[in-house]
């Protein structure tokens, strides 16, 4: 693993209007890292995503990405750096076939990727998606669609992609589908920051482990440190 950190949040402080939710977020990222972001219901976890993807109102302190500071910029500059994001609520824009949402993905990085050839790419990757290229893409079942906004996410081969609770009311073998393919990009050198409510199988895909709770950060292990530490799990990770 590379000593440089891809992803860099020095001292990130986040509000919604007069709420002040992030109080202070140090965390690093490294290039070809896969870290886990948990913590319970409400600690930040969702807005330290939207605070580097630039959809936050307010934010202060460092966010550094490839070199770049992220907080000053609008967030479709953020898109353009190789920067992906997965959000919680997936968006799916309808009326638009599978390949078209796909296509959306493209259009957001800016890429100077052949689309044919990037299609291509995605519907080897994802089985269930290419049988359904031209079906609506919100016609199709809650983990196909989740399937989807992570390959529009990863169409134009960004160097990092932020995953917002990707297996949150996904079938089971959805999830085992997601997780083989999360060790593939692992593999493949993609750096990877995963926010989950399940914890164990979060943490037996990640390198490292980051727990936030009150928009702080109260630890930071390996996550098969993390994963072996169930005292640790049941103060901060409990629902
Ligand atoms: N749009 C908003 N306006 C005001 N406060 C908000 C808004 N969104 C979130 N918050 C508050 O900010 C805090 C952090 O919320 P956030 O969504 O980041 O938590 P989370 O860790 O993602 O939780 P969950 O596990 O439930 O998704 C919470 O106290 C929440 O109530
Ligand atoms: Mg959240």
């Amino acid at each position: 693993m590379a000593e440089t950190a891809l992803l860099e949040l020095d001292r990130v402080q986040a509000w919604y209007g007069a709420s002040h939710v992030l109080h202070g977020i140090s965390l690093r990222v490294h290039q070809g890292e896969v870290v886990a972001l948990v913590g319970r219901n409400g600690a930040g976890k969702t807005t330290t995503l939207r605070t580097v993807m630039g959809l936050m109102p307010k934010a202060e302190g460092r966010v550094r990405f490839a070199g770049s500071d992220l907080l000053p910029l609008a967030a479709h500059r953020r898109f353009h750096l190789g920067l992906a994001y997965v959000p919680e609520d997936r968006r799916i824009v309808p009326g638009l076939s599978v390949r078209e949402n796909l296509r959306l993905g493209l259009v957001a990085a800016k890429a100077e990727i052949d689309e044919r050839a990037a299609i291509a790419e995605i519907a080897e990757t994802f089985p269930r998606l290419r049988e359904r290229l031209d079906q609506e893409g919100v016609t199709l079942s809650g983990g196909e669609q989740q399937m989807l906004a992570i390959a529009r996410a990863l169409i134009a081969r960004p160097r990092m992609v932020l995953l917002d609770e990707p297996s949150e009311g996904i079938m089971p073998v959805l999830v085992e589908e997601m997780g083989v393919l999360f060790r593939r990009l692992r593999d493949q050198g993609k750096t990877l920051l995963l926010v989950e409510q399940n914890v164990e199988w979060a943490l037996r895909l990640a390198d490292r482990a980051v727990i936030i709770d009150q928009g702080e950060v109260v630890h930071e292990s390996s996550a098969a440190a993390l994963l072996a530490d169930k005292d640790i799990q049941d103060r901060y990770c409990a629902v």
